[in-house]
């Protein structure tokens, strides 16, 4: 189906991006399209963010539905490749001996990319999917890995499409690329914290994807945002840092320094944003830091709630 959404949340380690992915893919099952939400290697942080259980076996090709409406898959890519030799090689008993066949391992462990071109083309299988005449999903949301290598997924379709330059895996390679590539269907969303460094790879990310990747960009998060300070704050901190406190003020002179520190952050979070939009001319989204014990499913809820759905408001 033309214009269907697929999207890539891509992003440096630890910044967020399978809360976001999760978040994201809750927010569409909420608005009724049938979503899948797709986990790259290994369930990890992405099964978490959306309470799929019983993920110890290791992947799950096969998309299970874990709320209504929306669907979760771990891709590993020696398992789709697994499944596609499947298909090119129907004798079970053949096929079983390639697999376990040393020459087998060793060319799967030493073709570069490989992995992730299988992984990527088995995500296009899922956009492709139908049943029945009918489209499987209306949405595809990809949480691309853990390892912050997540660009190396994006990259492979178009290094094997130059690499091979006819033939099967230049076709395949060419019509991944295609949906990648297209600005009506593709949106790579970049996520990042509010800190200096987090705020440089993220702009980095933003001028891969607009230049050798030329991959569409969709939203930019920064999360675990801090809300802004009350009015004054730094004025009312000052003035109680400026006195001697000693005994009974001791409890009142930390709260104060934990306020200046806090005050401090804000700062860093206004001059990474600041540089960031500089750069890249884009203005991000925040997501709120939540401040909680456990963050857990119910956060996860939350975060959905405050990412509104970008194809209802460009309606
Ligand atoms: N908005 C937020 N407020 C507070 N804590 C958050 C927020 N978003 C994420 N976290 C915390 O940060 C942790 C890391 O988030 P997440 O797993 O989404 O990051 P990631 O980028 O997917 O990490 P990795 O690169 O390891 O896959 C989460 O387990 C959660 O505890
Ligand atoms: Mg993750």
């Amino acid at each position: 189906m033309a214009g269907k959404p697929f999207e890539v949340v891509v992003g440096k380690g630890g910044v967020g991006k399978s809360t976001v992915a999760a978040a994201l893919a809750t927010q569409y099952a909420r608005a009724r399209h049938r979503t899948l939400a797709v986990e790259l290697a290994a369930p990890a942080g992405l099964a978490r963010a959306l309470g799929v259980r019983d993920v110890s076996q290791g992947a799950l090709a096969e998309p299970r539905e874990v709320a209504p409406g929306l669907s979760y898959a771990c891709i590993d890519g020696e398992n789709a490749l697994a499944e596609y030799l499947a298909l090119i090689l129907p004798v079970r008993r053949v096929l079983a001996t390639v697999l376990d066949s040393r020459i087998y391992r060793y060319f799967v462990a030493a073709a570069p990319g490989l992995k992730e071109l299988m992984t990527v083309g088995k995500l296009w299988y899922e956009h492709d999917r139908e049943s029945d005449g009918q489209p499987v999903w209306d949405r595809i949301v990809v949480d691309a890995g853990a390892s912050g290598h997540s660009l190396q997924y994006l990259r492979m379709p178009a290094a094997a499409a130059k690499t091979f330059n006819s033939g099967l895996v230049h076709r395949e390679s060419q019509r991944i690329l295609d949906l990648l590539r297209d600005a009506k269907r593709t949106a790579v969303h970049v996520v990042a914290t509010p800190e200096s460094m987090p705020m440089v790879e993220a702009a980095e990310i933003v001028e891969q994807l607009r230049g050798d990747l030329e991959l569409p960009i969709g939203r930019i998060f920064v999360n675990r945002a801090r809300a802004a300070a009350p009015d004054g704050a730094a004025a009312v901190l000052s003035k109680l840092l400026s006195k001697p406190m000693d005994g009974a003020d001791a409890g009142l002179a930390r709260v104060a320094a934990a306020g200046q520190r806090e005050l401090g952050w804000l700062q860093v979070q206004a001059e990474s944003i600041a540089e960031f939009v500089a750069s890249t001319g884009i203005e991000p989204e925040r997501l709120p830091l939540m401040r909680v014990e456990e963050f857990g499913r119910r956060e996860v809820l939350e975060l959905a709630s405050l990412i509104a759905d970008p194809a209802e408001h460009r309606q």
